[in-house]
């Protein structure tokens, strides 16, 4: 009798560490596409999913080169990534492809600002139009329409967090990543397992060859070659009527984000020096407040609602890293700095596929691949 073969290992699951907006997007996309995938999250609370305004603003954030690329190209993926999250939720995400108006002092300002080319210019008159009530200090303008809000906090977190229960996503919350397993025995030994402190106080290492680092800010706390740093954000919120900011309203140093409600988005400062520095201060939130009354002079007296902080992953040249990572079977999806919510289509799109690819699936398309070789993390060196 033939000796029988050994059974047939199953592949273990996918490893998602961090369950913030990037790790559920990965989540929600490798589910589509029949993998096992398990999400390790520390804290919901501080990840920039739940924190951030929301906004879809590759022209009004002026970005430019790749990163200009990169946003483009996910702007013109959020409509069926949205529609694809909502039919497996069941959720609404609260997408509105509302148009951002940047106002500037001055038609010289508006004419310098990076991607003036792609939007469409306003004058005083113009910007009384789009946005009535608008701050007289305010004498130019540009409209981008193609630019516009997903309700990240309230809604498109939920909805991607459902969508993942879903498909058979399985999460493991209140749990810290200690460190990343290698094979010892090889000079570039590849993953071979997730040291985890879980809730209940437990280490223990949980088996596996690929994942994918989601982690946001901390993501270098996991593999310090990763130049990742915080920069930490304020907001608040105001309860505004129904429809009074029909447009985003982005100007310098504070913007302006109105949900479907009437609820104002207030953001944000930007304090690198803070590092991971946890709380509000006066100072943040009175610049919150002057930028607020300067854009939009009427909503200061709108009843208040939330405050809160959170901080954006920064890598020095503010564009995301992407694809493979320094260790075999570690994939990167962190680093998207004021970006996040936007780039989070691509991102799980386009590094969903990269893994598939190395697994011997479909090739990755030549667009993806120039794009992760563009955010690869060692760009920097
Ligand atoms: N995306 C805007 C911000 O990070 O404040």
């Amino acid at each position: 009798m033939a000796p029988s073969a050994p059974p047939a290992q199953e592949p273990g699951p996918i490893v998602i560490l961090g369950g913030g907006l990037m790790g559920l997007a990965l989540a929600h996309q490798l589910a589509r596409r029949d993998q096992p995938v398990q999400v390790i999250s520390r804290r919901r609370s501080e990840a920039a999913g739940f924190v951030a305004a929301g906004m879809l603003a590759p022209h009004a954030e002026g970005l430019s080169g790749d990163l200009l690329a990169l946003g483009q190209a996910s702007l013109a993926k959020i409509p069926a990534w949205v529609a694809q999250i909502e039919a497996d939720s069941g959720l609404s995400c609260g997408y509105r492809p509302c148009g951002i108006v940047v106002p500037f002092a001055s038609a010289a300002e508006r004419n310098a600002h990076p991607t003036s080319a792609y939007g469409q210019r306003l004058d005083r008159r113009g910007l009384e139009q789009e946005v009535p009530g608008i701050g007289e200090r305010w004498q130019a303008g540009l409209l981008f329409e193609q630019d516009g809000q997903i309700d990240n906090r309230r809604r498109l977190m939920r909805a991607l967090e459902r969508a993942c229960v879903e498909l058979g996503v399985s999460f493991e919350e209140g749990s810290t990543v200690l460190e990343l397993v290698r094979n010892g025995s090889q000079p570039n030994g590849a993953l071979t397992g997730i040291r985890v402190l879980d809730a209940a106080g437990q280490q223990r290492t949980l088996a596996c060859s690929q994942a994918v680092l989601a982690c946001g800010a901390w993501s270098s706390q996991l593999l310090p070659q990763l130049r990742i740093v915080p920069v930490k954000g304020q907001m608040l919120s105001l309860q505004g009527p129904r429809q009074a900011l029909r447009r985003v309203l982005f100007g310098p140093g504070t913007y302006l984000v109105s949900r479907h409600d009437g609820l104002l988005v207030v953001g944000a400062t930007s304090e690198p020096e803070a590092g991971f520095g946890e709380g509000l201060t006066p100072r943040g939130q009175r610049q919150l407040q002057e930028g607020l009354t300067a854009l939009l002079p009427e909503a200061s007296s709108w009843p208040p609602m939330e405050r809160w902080w959170g901080c954006r992953p920064c890598t020095p040249d503010q564009g995301p890293l992407l694809g493979a990572g320094p260790i075999p079977g570690i994939w990167l999806a962190c680093g998207h700095h004021r970006n996040g919510v936007l780039l989070a289509a691509i991102t799980a799109d386009w590094v969903s596929r990269g893994i598939e690819a190395a697994q011997g699936g479909a090739p990755l398309p030549l667009e993806a691949a120039a794009a992760l070789e563009a955010f690869r993390w060692n760009r920097f060196d």
